[in-house]
């Protein structure tokens, strides 16, 4: 497994560039190997800016402006692009039905695997592991675009377990989840800490499906929250 790592967070603030206040302010926060933390907030409050941010989304994707750090090891990954990240940290995206690159759902779940050049054995078993945890051996051949938002989530989450970060960012997993997949999620991440992956969860208050050692607060910039 991975070595010891930590990410490092800190005074991070970032302003689209089409407003005059900012989507976050002030995120202080770090995390070490086999963490899992959750930071909170209601609608509006940033989490999702934030977690595309942490993705290194700002380099050439978002428009905006950023202060603060986010050093991984001690290396200043602030502006690095996206592509000096992908290993170290994977995102599931809160908008699952923007995300999606082919047509089938073995090709989806691999996707992100191949493109980054990870051994095709490894692929392969780490494929069949996910397959299995969350049913998708029926659906292998279906078009991703014919899936219901809760799947089209979990085939997400599973292209990235495939890829296997060592920090995987969740924006807002459980939301559209049925019952058993939330117990498959939970599953999943509580075996991937122990192993040694650390979790970034993004959430509304309230959350309690998994009992988080750190909730860090993201507080609303604007007047008055809207949920
Ligand atoms: N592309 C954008 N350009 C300008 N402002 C944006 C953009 N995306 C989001 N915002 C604004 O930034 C703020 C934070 O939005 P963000 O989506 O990050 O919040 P969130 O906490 O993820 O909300 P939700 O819980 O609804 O997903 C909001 O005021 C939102 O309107
Ligand atoms: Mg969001």
């Amino acid at each position: 497994m991975t070595e010891n790592f930590e990410l490092k967070v800190s005074n991070l603030s970032f302003r689209y560039s089409n407003t005059s206040r900012n989507a976050f302010s002030n995120i202080n926060f770090s995390i070490l190997k086999g963490q899992i933390i959750c930071i909170e907030g209601v609608s509006g409050s940033g989490k999702t800016t934030l977690a595309e941010v942490l993705m290194g989304m700002h380099t050439d994707y978002l428009k905006g402006y950023l202060e603060g750090s986010i050093f991984f090891n001690n290396n200043d990954l602030t502006d690095k692009p996206i592509k000096e990240r992908a290993l170290k940290m994977g995102l599931l995206f809160q908008d699952a039905y923007s995300y999606c690159f082919t047509d089938n759902v073995l090709d989806e779940i691999v996707f992100n695997a191949v493109w980054q050049g990870i051994d095709r054995q490894i692929i392969e078993e780490k494929y069949k592991k996910v397959a299995e945890l969350f049913n998708f051996m029926e659906l292998e051949k279906k078009n991703p675009l014919e899936l219901s938002h809760g799947s089209r989530k979990i085939l997400l989450l599973s292209s990235l377990l495939v890829s296997d970060p060592s920090i995987y960012i969740l924006d807002e997993v459980f939301s559209s989840l049925d019952e058993k997949n939330i117990k498959a999620v939970t599953r999943i991440v509580l075996e991937k800490a122990s192993e040694g992956h650390s979790f970034i969860l993004l959430e509304h208050p309230g959350n309690n499906y998994l009992s988080y050692k750190e909730r860090i607060n993201i507080e609303h910039q604007g007047e008055g929250q809207h949920e």
